[in-house]
């Protein structure tokens, strides 16, 4: 039985941090002032076992999840994540399983994922231009090696790819269009993502945002674009495609266009807290329930009080005012 929350939106997507680490600290995510050495990250014990995550997919899956993503922090770092993913994979019912990367790590790794039975794959990259992606990331990886990763995912035989862009005005702004000509015409999509206030450690101001429909006459001037139909409900990403035929683009319009309307989504944190919102304050613990030894029926039930009560729409209430709010950063949750 689907669970349907208080503004009857069904639970269709999990997400899922497997670790609050990452090998970059992008400025907009986990700037290396809070981020430093000194920075307490979950220890090993606190996070949840393979086996423990496994068992909630499948109680999930049993109350209406379809689809679910891996993020991080960076999945990747997480040892033997492979390992998750064929475990995952036989969760019956689930119809997507996926995976968001930074991409630094996915040349080693892209082979043993899809034999693992990944299927699809999402790579952060901000810019192509060398000074600026270094820059961004802040631990100097160059884009070449993302390229590379990418490249290493495609020859695995993972599809479709898409490649995720955060748009942060006076940064890296003016590559976009360079971004979008890169990938025209490869079957990579590219998606641009409106910089969001997540957390509370980034310094978001509305002055760094560039508004989708900014991105958008700044591409069609150079590589006319017109809309497409979205995919399916509730799909994220709003769809552009090319006029000439040579694929697609999207725009994440978290900031201009806000898409809590259709909202499916359900995140759990690497220590098992479910949160019900990107821009939540505090998730609900599922980890000790399963380390005090409940069943699967009283996890079903706990699941349930949880989504019947949801009722969250934080891009659409957002204002100046919410922007300074107690927020679960990024690297925790996992966008
Ligand atoms: P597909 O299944 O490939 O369409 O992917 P997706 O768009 O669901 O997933 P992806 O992780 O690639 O999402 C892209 C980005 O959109 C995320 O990293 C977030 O920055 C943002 N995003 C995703 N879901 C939400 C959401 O529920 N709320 C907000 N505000 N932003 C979101
Ligand atoms: N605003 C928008 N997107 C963000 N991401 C991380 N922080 C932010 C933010 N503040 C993106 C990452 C990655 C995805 C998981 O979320 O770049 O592509
Ligand atoms: Fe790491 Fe992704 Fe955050 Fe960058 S955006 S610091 S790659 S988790
Ligand atoms: Fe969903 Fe919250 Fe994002 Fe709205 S702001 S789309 S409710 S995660």
């Amino acid at each position: 039985m689907a669970f349907v929350d208080a503004l009857g939106r069904p639970l269709r997507d999990l997400r899922i941090s497997v670790t609050d680490r990452c090998n970059f600290r992008c400025t907009y995510c986990m700037p290396r002032e809070v981020f430093g050495p000194d920075y307490q990250f979950l220890q090993r014990t606190e996070l949840l076992t393979y086996e423990e995550i496994g068992r909630l997919a499948r109680i999930f899956v049993e109350h209406g999840v379809e689809k679910i993503r891996l993020t991080g922090g960076e999945p990747l770092v997480r040892r033997d994540l492979h390992q998750l993913i064929a475990l995952l994979r036989e969760t019956p019912g689930l119809k997507d399983l996926t995976l968001t990367t930074n991409g630094s790590l996915l040349r080693a790794q892209a082979q043993r994922l899809r034999d693992a039975g990944l299927q699809r794959i999402t790579v952060s990259l901000d810019s192509l231009d060398e000074a600026i992606f270094k820059s961004m990331n802040d631990v100097g990886v160059p884009p070449s090696v993302v390229l590379d990763g990418i490249e290493a995912a495609r020859a695995a035989g993972l599809a479709p790819i898409k490649v995720n862009a955060v748009v942060k005005r006076g940064v890296n702004d003016d590559t976009i269009v360079d971004l979008a000509r890169h990938f025209k015409g490869t079957g990579i999509i590219v998606r641009f993502i409106e910089f969001m206030d997540v957390g509370a450690t980034n310094g978001w101001q509305m002055r760094h945002v560039v508004p989708a429909h900014e991105i958008v006459a700044r591409i069609n001037a150079e590589l006319p674009i017109e809309p497409a139909e979205p995919n399916y409900r509730g799909e994220v990403a709003r769809r552009w495609r090319y006029r000439d035929g040579s694929g697609e683009i999207g725009l994440i319009t978290s900031i201009t266009e806000p898409f809590c309307g259709d909202c499916t989504r359900a995140r759990l944190s690497p220590e098992g807290e479910l949160y019900t919102c990107l821009f939540g304050n505090r998730g609900h613990d599922f980890r000790s329930l399963l380390r005090d030894g409940a069943s699967d029926d009283e996890i079903s039930t706990f699941l349930g009080s949880v989504w019947r009560v949801r009722n969250d729409r934080y891009s659409e209430i957002r204002s100046e005012h919410t922007a300074g709010l107690r927020k679960v950063e990024m690297s925790h949750i996992g966008g």
